[in-house]
């Protein structure tokens, strides 16, 4: 990623600093999910969906994964599975759920629990060593190049802080940690011209660009126009 304007803050630290001996000790603990769940290259579904790249996904969206119903609820309000949500997700899943959709009905489909708070903090930093882009801060956004060209991003919070970077693809620029409600995501056909298209982004999310066309007709992951 080149950076054009240094407006890069450092993330505000969480408690999920990742050091080797958690993701080392949670490659131990990953041995309960494993009996349902593959992470890493070659992964794919089985009893439970894969893995790989969780850190940042939309809830229920791996590919050709069947989700219970309330999953595919969670996705369709919006869920992006940030560490710390997965950390509350593991220790009760359908209580997770039924919490998150306030709905009393809800059930998921995982009927594994990980009561123990250390070991759910060292397995989320050994799945999130797997992921292949940052995580979406808890009060940012994201774009992500989901094109197949490198091409000239920026993001702007409602206060007017952006970000501008040359992104290759699959590779992401996030906004840092504001009380921004939500934000914009541009691509531009390049620095000189700021000819391109935007987007609002809410917050929490990312937006992927599937493809770059002229002005204002460029493809996006969560609407096509
Ligand atoms: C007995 C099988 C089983 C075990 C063991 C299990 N899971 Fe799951 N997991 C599932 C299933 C099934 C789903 C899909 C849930 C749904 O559709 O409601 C799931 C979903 C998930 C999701 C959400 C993924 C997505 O795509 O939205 C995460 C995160 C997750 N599991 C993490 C873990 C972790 C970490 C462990 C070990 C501590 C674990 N699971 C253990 C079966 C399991």
């Amino acid at each position: 990623m080149r950076t054009f304007i240094l407006a890069v803050v450092a993330l505000a630290a969480t408690s999920f600093s990742a050091t080797a001996q958690s993701v080392d000790q949670g490659r131990t603990v990953f041995r309960n999910c494993a009996a349902c769940h593959q992470v890493g290259e070659g992964a794919s579904n089985r009893t439970g969906p894969l893995l790989t790249d969780v850190v940042g996904r939309a809830a229920g969206s791996a590919e050709g994964f069947n989700y219970s119903d309330s999953m595919l609820a969670a996705n369709a309000s919006g869920l992006i599975w940030t560490e710390e949500l997965i950390f509350d997700y593991i220790a009760d899943p359908t209580a997770f759920l039924r919490t998150y959709l306030g709905d009393d009905n809800a059930r998921a489909k995982m009927t594994f629990r990980l009561k123990d708070s250390d070991d759910r903090r060292d397995v989320i930093a050994y799945l999130a060593s797997f992921r292949t882009a940052a995580a979406v801060p808890e009060a940012g956004f994201c774009i992500v190049n989901a094109t197949d060209r490198t091409h000239l991003f920026a993001n702007e919070t409602r206060e007017g802080a952006r970000r501008l970077a040359e992104l290759a693809p699959g590779e992401r620029l996030c906004s840092d940690q504001t009380q921004a409600e939500d934000g914009i995501v541009s691509v531009f056909e390049d620095a000189e011209g700021f000819e391109g298209c935007s987007r609002i982004v809410p917050v929490g999310t990312a937006e992927e660009l599937l493809d770059y066309a002229e002005f204002d007709r460029c493809r996006w992951g969560s609407h096509n126009s």
